[in-house]
């Protein structure tokens, strides 16, 4: 009998448009229901009466069993070397639930959780943690909305890290790095529960620990690797040389360097033209960590997916009252051609990234709904090669007391 007794023609569309048979027994109830939501849904857009579901989202509402495919489409990349399939934009949950110590009350919970899915039903379907992220609370968070979301995990990539240490959040900040056998099988135990899941599609080391030993690094990948808890492996903030290190030991890829990367902030692009076009560019002005050289051509030929944190810092949007005159002229800049394109400066500043040919996937955080959508809208817009190297340009010009900021 069909699912849609008063309606087969509609079931039959629905089973058109979304590749399933409704009346299959591997469809939940509530999937059934929600790729009925699906179809309704794309009707309306079409008619202009839409209430699709990032309104929905915006308007407070809560989850929902997720369809197969997210509502919106982004293009996707093939992560080198795995057979993890990620869209061009992910989402940085850093910010979930903010870096206060207290435990989070349920309404942070449900705004959390709206950022999640509406981040999921525009596209993005690869979602970065990390075990110090708000202290363990936004692992905590994830781990409790993927648990309200059946079916949600199997349809996200989960990539989280470890080798940063903190000290609790009722003692001192203490930051050091730690990637030793012991801190990184803990730190993924932990990981694990807290996010409520079985294995970690991807651990990345966070930051390359001055006392690392790759030996221990490699037992530990080895050991995660055999136990399935941990599919694939990656790096942050780390060099080429720091790199070559590791592969010397690992018997597993390295498949990500996940480093940062915005248009305010963007001397590892840089390099190369830092003594002959650009001449007054000194790329220590630009890098988050000075002295790095090719990091991104190494990554390329290498066959590491470059991923870029916080694309949209460095007094891009709303330059501080004491940015100087290089930030304003190219946040003036950023606004002008995104004028011109009928679009806005985020939307233009990732795509500025998405222009480069090294497939960098920009690693967006916002927990408002519109910047989230506004951020996912850079799938959709091609800079021109002209408007790619004014902003560039611009860019260069930058000089920072310091290049981290
Ligand atoms: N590997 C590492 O060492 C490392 C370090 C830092 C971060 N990360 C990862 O990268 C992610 C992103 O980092 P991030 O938060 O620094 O990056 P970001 O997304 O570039 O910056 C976020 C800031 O930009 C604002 N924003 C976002 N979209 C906007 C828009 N469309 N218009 C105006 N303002 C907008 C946000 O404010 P609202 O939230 O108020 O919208 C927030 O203040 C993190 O969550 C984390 O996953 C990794």
């Amino acid at each position: 009998m069909s699912y849609f007794p008063g309606s087969p023609r509609v079931a039959r569309r629905i089973s058109i448009v979304t590749g399933h048979d409704l009346d299959s027994q591997c469809l939940s109830l509530s999937e059934k229901s929600y790729c009925f939501l699906y179809v309704s849904n794309s009707y309306r857009r079409q008619s202009g009466t839409a209430h699709n579901s990032l309104d929905h989202c915006a308007q407070g509402g809560q989850f929902r069993t997720p369809t197969d495919t997210p509502l919106a489409s982004m293009k996707h990349y093939k992560i080198p070397n795995t057979d993890l399939a990620v869209s061009r934009i992910a989402y940085g949950c850093a910010n979930l639930l903010g870096w206060d110590a207290k435990s989070y009350a349920a309404d942070a919970l449900a705004k959390a959780s709206r950022s999640i899915h509406c981040a999921y039903d525009s596209g993005i379907t690869l979602f970065d943690q990390a075990d110090t992220y708000g202290f363990g609370r936004s692992e905590r968070a994830l781990g409790e909305i993927l648990r309200q979301s059946p079916g949600l995990r199997n349809k996200v990539v989960l990539q989280t890290k470890s080798g940063m240490d903190f000290s609790t959040p009722d003692g001192p900040y203490q930051l050091q790095f730690n990637c030793s056998y012991q801190h990184l099988i803990n730190s993924v135990e932990g990981s694990l529960s807290r996010l409520g899941t079985d294995r970690l599609d991807v651990l990345l080391l966070h930051w390359s620990d001055a006392l690392v030993e790759p030996e221990e690094v490699a037992k530990a990948f080895d050991e995660l690797k055999r136990s399935g808890k941990v599919r694939y492996f990656g790096v942050s903030n780390h060099t080429p040389g720091q790199i070559d290190l590791l592969k010397k030991f690992l018997d597993q890829p390295i498949v990500i360097n996940q480093v940062r990367l915005s248009l305010g902030i963007c001397g590892l692009i840089l390099e190369g033209f830092s003594n002959t076009w650009f001449m007054n560019t000194d790329l220590t002005d630009h890098c988050h960590w000075p002295g790095v050289t090719g990091t991104l051509d190494y990554c390329r030929t290498h066959d590491i997916q470059i991923q870029a944190y916080s694309p949209l810092r460095g007094g891009l949007l709303n330059p501080p009252t004491e940015a100087s005159p290089q930030i304003r002229e190219l946040s003036q800049g950023l606004a002008d051609i995104a004028q011109k394109e009928n679009t806005k400066p985020a939307t233009l500043a990732l795509a500025w990234l998405l222009r480069h040919p090294a497939n960098i996937v920009p690693v967006v955080s916002s927990t408002n709904i519109e910047r989230l959508r506004e951020n996912c809208a850079a799938d959709h817009l091609t800079v021109s090669r002209d408007d790619w190297y004014t902003l560039l340009r611009l860019a260069a010009l930058i000089k920072r007391d310091n290049p981290a900021t």
